[in-house]
């Protein structure tokens, strides 16, 4: 597994496949293992670069709050580790809020956007305070209950009851995740700024992705970012909860590649 040295903490990451480079950002609270059908399925022809964020998978933790800003920063000191000036940078939630802030900072190194499942907003004070009590319970109590409560959002209840290989692969990524880790990205999404102004100042090819039965970021805020990003396109995911790259790959990664490919 390759690991980049950044200033201050380690980073690991795959990078597989040769062309223009793609870098896929996981959600929460996942790994870069999130990805793994991507990269059985497009990384034969093009670059895929799926690091784990600060505090997850086999990255190291730091301590404190884990921005956004923060994570995008990490995101852009690993293309520079990998000599990559501009990538397509795509996000799936946490990691489509990465994605965002990313765009913010350093514009001119995108080449292009995914956002899948996500969305724009910032917390509500009512979320943050919850964010603040999960972090409190993933300290104390581990992981459990962050991935049982989660995991119904994250699923159709078809896959929940029809798939339990998908159900169980789920649960073992957030299992897997460092208690320490996911606080420090909770308290991160919830400090993250509303960036629903940046759309409209997009000026690259976007993709936006989102599952039909989504419960955690839904269709709706796809369809607003899809209107206020000029040119987007938005497809909507049949039979697709919030981790849809999963629970649908083939469709996913054939919306994908086509769009890698333009
Ligand atoms: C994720 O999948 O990354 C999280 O559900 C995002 C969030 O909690 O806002």
């Amino acid at each position: 597994m390759p690991i980049a040295n950044l200033d201050d903490i380690q980073l690991a990451y795959d990078d597989r496949g040769s062309g223009s480079p793609a870098v896929l950002i996981h959600g929460f609270p996942f790994n870069r293992s999130l990805w793994n059908e991507q990269i059985e399925a497009l990384s034969g022809s093009h670059r895929i670069i799926t690091p784990d964020l600060r505090g997850f998978g086999e990255s190291e933790s730091s301590s404190g709050t884990a921005t956004m800003r923060r994570m995008a920063e990490d995101v852009a000191r690993l293309m520079d580790a990998l000599e990559i000036e501009n990538a397509t940078l795509g996000g799936l939630s946490m990691g489509g809020y990465v994605v965002l802030a990313f765009y913010k900072q350093f514009p001119a190194r995108v080449s292009g956007l995914v956002l899948a499942d996500t969305r724009p907003q910032a917390d509500t004070e009512e979320a943050k305070q919850g964010r603040a009590q999960q972090a409190e319970r993933a300290l104390a109590e581990g992981m459990a209950t962050i991935a049982d409560a989660m995991l119904p959002k994250l699923l159709t209840p078809e896959t929940v009851a029809k798939r339990p290989s998908v159900v169980k692969r789920v649960r073992d990524m957030m299992m897997s995740t460092k208690p320490a880790g996911a606080a420090a990205a909770l308290m991160g999404m919830a400090a993250r700024e509303d960036q629903t102004e940046l759309l409209s100042t997009i000026n690259v090819p976007t993709l936006i992705m989102v599952g039909r039965n989504d419960a955690i970021t839904p269709v709706q805020d796809s369809q607003n970012m899809h209107e206020r990003i000029s040119g987007s396109r938005l497809v909507i995911i049949e039979n697709a909860g919030h981790v849809s790259n999963i629970e649908q790959a083939e469709r996913f990664n054939a919306e994908l590649g086509s769009f890698l490919d333009g």
